[in-house]
């Protein structure tokens, strides 16, 4: 585990119980799950949730985030508008290990109406098991990074 071990976790409101799940998870093994809602099934808006998360991880305030929507698209894109954020939608651990291992993903995006909890933990475990791998990876990195501006 890194030093700074906070993870954020968001999700409109298709994702309240699974992120609540997700949080619990992830909180038992050790990590501070930063929970920023909603809390209830009212309606919200995955874009303005996706950016909360990943300002607090493109800040440093937080190692990775973990965001959920229905299908995790939207919420996804929102997020990978701010600088310095790399998030994928996964919806199988093998992606879920390639996007940390290959792409330095800071950000995992899963969609509540996609996969059920138990494939959700496994997603999300996977995720923080892996590490980068640099290499020739990290030159691809950094041609994504060279294309925020
Ligand atoms: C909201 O109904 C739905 O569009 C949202 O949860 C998500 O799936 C968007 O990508």
């Amino acid at each position: 585990m890194t030093a700074n071990n906070r993870i954020v976790l968001s999700s409109d409101h298709n994702a309240v119980e699974l992120r609540q799940a997700i949080a619990a998870h992830i909180a038992a093994q050790g990590w501070a799950a930063v929970d920023i809602g909603p809390t209830t099934a009212q309606s919200t808006h995955y874009p303005r949730q996706g950016e909360a998360a990943a300002r607090l991880v493109a800040s440093g305030d937080c190692r990775f985030g973990v965001i959920l929507c229905g299908t995790g698209q939207g919420i996804m894109m929102a997020a990978n508008k701010v600088k310095g954020v790399r998030c994928g939608v996964c919806a199988d651990t093998y992606s879920a290990r390639m996007i940390r291992q290959h792409n330095d993903a800071n950000m995992l995006a899963i969609g509540a109406r996609v996969v059920g909890e138990g494939l959700a933990l496994d997603i999300v475990d996977a995720f923080l098991a892996a590490g980068f791998e640099g290499g020739r990876h990290a030159a691809r990195v950094e041609m994504i990074e060279a294309l925020e501006g």
